[in-house]
């Protein structure tokens, strides 16, 4: 079977190779600085006694599933530290799927394109629901595809690319739609600490023992490299899945996961609420931009992407590359995840130099 690559690589390498300066928004690597606890955490560890080198137990840190636990409150024996929220997904999906509970996985569309690589590598087959023009999900839309087929159904809010919010009344009815087929509802909240819209609730609010949900700590701490996540999952799943976690890496690496519960325990709301304030500030300035440029786009309620739209210029890959060649800015082509947004592109605005890009884009069109 072959795996097809995540388009995101080829974007960032045609970027990199490009002859000409250019404003890099195609991954969400975030470019602010982690908390400065977690430095100090770092620090701190390269004296520690070689006990510290080895294998933590494979679950994850005690004192960083107790913190995550209290924090999210559930209780800690409901927690796998994973490498990444990536891993959160695949560990819940593959759950899913290994339930013989059917194989089909509902997503929506747009999506975030590792669901849909994912499903196939697990064997699962994709069914995709359409969101609206806002990126909101209508759970009518997935009770009316569910069946017994139905294994899972994942989504992630605030939503990568479309910066949709979804409410709790949306997340209670995704969950009794589970229910209902005996499908796991899988909510990736990775970037939950970046809600601007006041509406964001975790659906670890909504009581059921269909739902898993899972997060990390590479965008709240700005530390994609580390590889630290985590999933909440059902009593009754939680052993398999850290059965799974254990047989495909032991565990999650230690320092990182020492570092991340060091920078929960040092950091203020406010290093969070800065980070906020500043995307704000970007998602405001590189809209203004877009409507100098004459653009049609969507002002994301949460995450930090903006999805755009060019008269007479479809979100190809070409036309990406186009971009990159002759506008000096590299974005996402909206063919990446799914039909739906295939006229559109999407720029992440992990730059200082939004704004510039913005106005490049404005030369351009
Ligand atoms: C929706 C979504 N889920 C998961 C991830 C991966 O998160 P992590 O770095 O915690 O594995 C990303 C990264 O961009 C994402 O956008």
């Amino acid at each position: 079977m072959e795996y097809d690559e995540p388009l995101f690589f080829r974007v960032m390498q045609y970027a990199a190779r490009a002859d000409r300066d250019v404003v890099d928004m195609v991954s969400g690597n975030p470019d602010w600085d982690a908390p400065p606890a977690l430095r100090d955490g770092l620090h701190e560890y390269a004296d520690a006694p070689t006990e510290a080198f080895q294998y933590p137990p494979s679950e994850g840190l005690r004192g960083l599933r107790e913190e995550i636990a209290e924090r999210r409150n559930v209780d800690a024996a409901q927690v796998v530290v994973t490498v990444g929220t990536a891993e959160a997904n695949y560990l819940a999906m593959a759950r899913a799927l290994e339930r013989d509970a059917g194989d089909e996985v509902i997503l929506t569309d747009p999506v975030y394109p590792y669901y849909p690589g994912k499903t196939s590598m697990l064997g699962g087959r994709a069914t995709f629901v359409p969101v609206d023009d806002r990126g909101r999900l209508d759970a009518a839309d997935v009770r009316e595809v569910a069946s017994e087929d139905t294994a899972c159904i994942v989504v992630n809010t605030p939503n990568n690319p479309t910066g949709a919010v979804y409410g709790p009344d949306t997340m209670r009815e995704l969950a009794d739609v589970a229910e209902e087929y005996d499908a796991l509802l899988v909510a990736d909240e990775v970037y939950d600490h970046f809600d601007y819209s006041g509406r964001f609730e975790s659906a670890l609010s909504v009581d059921s023992d269909h739902r898993v949900v899972t997060s990390g700590f590479s965008k709240s701490m700005a530390i994609t490299g580390f590889r630290v996540g985590y999933a909440v999952f059902p009593h009754d799943l939680v052993e398999a899945a850290k059965t799974r976690h254990m047989l495909v890496n032991i565990s999650a690496s230690r320092p990182a996961q020492q570092a991340v519960l060091d920078a929960l325990q040092g950091t203020p709301a406010e290093y969070y609420e800065e980070t906020r304030d500043m995307l704000r500030e970007r998602i405001d300035a590189f809209t203004d931009a877009l409507d100098a440029a004459g653009a049609e786009y969507t002002t994301p309620d949460g995450a930090f992407y903006v999805m755009a739209r060019f008269d007479g210029f479809p979100g190809t890959m070409e036309n990406v590359q186009r971009l990159i060649d002759e506008a000096g800015v590299a974005g996402m082509p909206g063919e990446a995840f799914g039909e739906s947004r295939s006229d559109w592109l999407r720029f992440a605005l992990v730059t200082p130099r939004a704004d510039e890009a913005a106005e490049r884009l404005a030369d351009y069109f």
